[in-house]
Protein backbone atom coordinates (compact mmCIF):
# COMPACT_ATOMS: atom_id res chain seq x y z
CA UNK A 1 0.00 0.00 0.00
CA UNK A 2 1.37 3.17 -0.98
CA UNK A 3 0.06 6.24 1.10
CA UNK A 4 0.09 9.94 1.13
CA UNK A 5 -0.53 12.40 3.92
CA UNK A 6 -1.20 15.53 2.83
CA UNK A 7 -2.47 18.78 4.28
CA UNK A 8 -6.12 19.90 2.51
CA UNK A 9 -6.12 23.49 1.50
CA UNK A 10 -9.13 23.81 -0.56
CA UNK A 11 -12.79 22.29 0.02
CA UNK A 12 -13.39 19.80 -2.51
CA UNK A 13 -16.52 17.50 -2.93
CA UNK A 14 -14.16 14.77 -2.66
CA UNK A 15 -12.49 15.52 0.62
CA UNK A 16 -16.57 16.36 2.13
CA UNK A 17 -17.19 12.67 0.64
CA UNK A 18 -14.40 11.24 2.24
CA UNK A 19 -14.04 12.96 5.75
CA UNK A 20 -18.19 11.79 5.84
CA UNK A 21 -16.99 8.33 4.69
CA UNK A 22 -14.43 8.52 8.03
CA UNK A 23 -16.60 10.65 10.39
CA UNK A 24 -19.27 8.55 11.68
CA UNK A 25 -16.53 5.62 12.13
CA UNK A 26 -15.44 7.74 14.89
CA UNK A 27 -18.33 9.05 16.29
CA UNK A 28 -21.68 7.79 15.87
CA UNK A 29 -23.31 10.81 16.94
CA UNK A 30 -21.03 13.58 14.89
CA UNK A 31 -23.44 14.84 12.03
CA UNK A 32 -21.91 14.82 8.65
CA UNK A 33 -19.85 17.53 7.54
CA UNK A 34 -21.24 20.15 5.53
CA UNK A 35 -19.60 21.55 2.21
CA UNK A 36 -19.98 25.06 4.80
CA UNK A 37 -17.94 23.19 7.63
CA UNK A 38 -15.63 22.20 5.36
CA UNK A 39 -14.80 25.29 3.75
CA UNK A 40 -14.53 27.08 7.65
CA UNK A 41 -12.02 24.34 8.84
CA UNK A 42 -9.75 24.53 5.68
CA UNK A 43 -9.78 28.53 5.48
CA UNK A 44 -9.24 28.25 9.61
CA UNK A 45 -5.58 29.72 10.35
CA UNK A 46 -5.57 27.20 13.58
CA UNK A 47 -6.90 24.27 11.66
CA UNK A 48 -4.75 21.97 9.60
CA UNK A 49 -6.49 19.14 7.96
CA UNK A 50 -4.28 16.08 7.43
CA UNK A 51 -5.68 13.53 4.72
CA UNK A 52 -4.11 9.99 4.15
CA UNK A 53 -5.07 8.77 0.57
CA UNK A 54 -3.82 5.54 -0.85
CA UNK A 55 -4.04 5.42 -5.01
CA UNK A 56 -6.61 8.76 -4.65
CA UNK A 57 -9.24 7.77 -1.68
CA UNK A 58 -9.31 9.16 0.94
CA UNK A 59 -8.22 6.13 4.44
CA UNK A 60 -7.84 8.31 6.95
CA UNK A 61 -7.68 11.90 9.07
CA UNK A 62 -6.56 13.94 11.30
CA UNK A 63 -6.83 17.23 12.78
CA UNK A 64 -4.26 19.46 14.56
CA UNK A 65 -5.38 22.64 16.11
CA UNK A 66 -2.43 25.22 17.20
CA UNK A 67 -3.44 28.60 19.08
CA UNK A 68 -1.78 31.33 21.12
CA UNK A 69 -2.49 31.46 24.88
CA UNK A 70 -0.69 33.59 27.36
CA UNK A 71 1.69 30.78 28.25
CA UNK A 72 2.57 29.94 25.03
CA UNK A 73 1.89 28.08 21.58
CA UNK A 74 -0.16 24.96 22.25
CA UNK A 75 -1.50 22.23 20.10
CA UNK A 76 -3.84 19.37 20.24
CA UNK A 77 -4.86 16.55 17.95
CA UNK A 78 -8.47 15.76 17.03
CA UNK A 79 -10.71 13.63 14.81
CA UNK A 80 -8.21 11.08 14.30
CA UNK A 81 -10.04 8.12 11.80
CA UNK A 82 -8.33 5.74 9.32
CA UNK A 83 -10.94 3.54 7.42
CA UNK A 84 -11.19 -0.09 8.72
CA UNK A 85 -10.39 -1.49 5.71
CA UNK A 86 -7.09 0.11 5.82
CA UNK A 87 -6.10 -0.25 9.60
CA UNK A 88 -2.99 -1.73 10.85
CA UNK A 89 -0.93 -0.39 7.78
CA UNK A 90 0.92 2.31 9.25
CA UNK A 91 -1.56 4.88 8.32
CA UNK A 92 -2.79 6.67 11.64
CA UNK A 93 0.85 6.45 12.91
CA UNK A 94 1.76 8.25 9.28
CA UNK A 95 -1.01 10.82 9.86
CA UNK A 96 0.14 11.35 13.93
CA UNK A 97 3.80 11.77 12.86
CA UNK A 98 3.19 14.34 10.52
CA UNK A 99 1.10 16.29 12.96
CA UNK A 100 3.44 16.20 15.52
CA UNK A 101 5.92 17.45 12.75
CA UNK A 102 4.87 19.67 11.77
CA UNK A 103 3.44 21.29 15.25
CA UNK A 104 7.45 21.24 15.96
CA UNK A 105 8.27 23.11 12.57
CA UNK A 106 5.90 25.67 13.76
CA UNK A 107 7.49 26.30 17.45
CA UNK A 108 4.87 24.53 19.28
CA UNK A 109 6.77 22.94 22.46
CA UNK A 110 3.98 20.29 23.53
CA UNK A 111 1.15 19.06 22.08
CA UNK A 112 -2.14 17.72 23.75
CA UNK A 113 -4.85 14.97 22.75
CA UNK A 114 -7.23 12.64 24.84
CA UNK A 115 -8.56 9.17 23.67
CA UNK A 116 -10.46 6.83 25.80
CA UNK A 117 -9.23 4.17 27.31
CA UNK A 118 -11.03 1.70 25.59
CA UNK A 119 -9.85 3.00 22.25
CA UNK A 120 -7.04 0.25 22.39
CA UNK A 121 -5.87 0.95 19.23
CA UNK A 122 -5.49 4.74 19.70
CA UNK A 123 -4.14 4.38 23.17
CA UNK A 124 -0.93 2.07 22.00
CA UNK A 125 -0.43 4.09 19.04
CA UNK A 126 -0.04 7.36 20.94
CA UNK A 127 2.09 5.30 23.51
CA UNK A 128 4.42 4.01 20.68
CA UNK A 129 5.07 7.62 18.93
CA UNK A 130 5.95 9.10 22.26
CA UNK A 131 2.92 10.74 24.06
CA UNK A 132 3.18 9.98 27.51
CA UNK A 133 0.14 10.03 29.66
CA UNK A 134 -0.37 13.59 31.96
CA UNK A 135 -1.91 13.39 35.12
CA UNK A 136 -4.54 15.94 34.75
CA UNK A 137 -8.98 16.24 35.38
CA UNK A 138 -10.45 16.29 31.38
CA UNK A 139 -13.56 18.37 31.92
CA UNK A 140 -16.42 19.24 29.66
CA UNK A 141 -19.10 21.62 30.43
CA UNK A 142 -21.91 21.06 28.17
CA UNK A 143 -23.85 23.68 26.15
CA UNK A 144 -27.72 22.82 26.58
CA UNK A 145 -29.94 23.60 23.49
C1 LIG B 1 -6.56 4.41 16.19
C2 LIG B 1 -6.42 4.30 14.68
C3 LIG B 1 -6.47 5.72 14.10
C4 LIG B 1 -5.07 3.67 14.36
O1 LIG B 1 -4.88 3.74 12.97
P1 LIG B 1 -4.08 2.59 12.18
O2 LIG B 1 -3.78 3.13 10.83
O3 LIG B 1 -4.83 1.33 12.25
O4 LIG B 1 -2.76 2.50 13.05
P2 LIG B 1 -1.31 2.06 12.53
O5 LIG B 1 -1.45 0.94 11.57
O6 LIG B 1 -0.60 3.27 12.07
O7 LIG B 1 -0.65 1.49 13.86
C5 LIG B 1 0.07 2.34 14.70
C6 LIG B 1 0.15 1.73 16.06
O8 LIG B 1 -1.16 1.68 16.61
C7 LIG B 1 -1.28 0.53 17.45
N1 LIG B 1 -2.33 -0.31 16.92
C8 LIG B 1 -2.89 -0.29 15.71
N2 LIG B 1 -3.88 -1.19 15.63
C9 LIG B 1 -3.93 -1.80 16.82
C10 LIG B 1 -4.77 -2.80 17.37
N3 LIG B 1 -5.76 -3.35 16.66
N4 LIG B 1 -4.56 -3.17 18.66
C11 LIG B 1 -3.59 -2.61 19.40
N5 LIG B 1 -2.75 -1.65 18.93
C12 LIG B 1 -2.94 -1.25 17.67
C13 LIG B 1 0.06 -0.16 17.42
O9 LIG B 1 0.81 0.38 18.49
C14 LIG B 1 0.63 0.31 16.11
O10 LIG B 1 2.02 0.29 16.08
P3 LIG B 1 2.80 -1.03 15.55
O11 LIG B 1 2.25 -1.30 14.19
O12 LIG B 1 4.22 -0.60 15.55
O13 LIG B 1 2.47 -2.11 16.51
C15 LIG B 1 -7.54 3.42 14.07
O14 LIG B 1 -7.55 2.18 14.73
C16 LIG B 1 -8.93 4.01 14.16
O15 LIG B 1 -9.31 4.81 13.29
N6 LIG B 1 -9.68 3.66 15.20
C17 LIG B 1 -11.08 4.14 15.37
C18 LIG B 1 -11.13 5.62 15.70
C19 LIG B 1 -10.25 5.97 16.88
O16 LIG B 1 -10.19 5.28 17.89
N7 LIG B 1 -9.57 7.15 16.74
C20 LIG B 1 -8.73 7.67 17.78
C21 LIG B 1 -9.48 8.64 18.58
S1 LIG B 1 -8.50 9.24 19.96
Amino acid sequence: MSVTVETARHASDELLAGLNRLLPQLSSSAPPLTMGDLEVLVGSPAVTLFVASNGGVIVGTLTLVVFAIPSGLRAWIEDVVVDEASRGLGVGAALTTAATDQARQRGVRSVDLTSRPSREAANSMYRNLGFTLRETNVYRYLIED
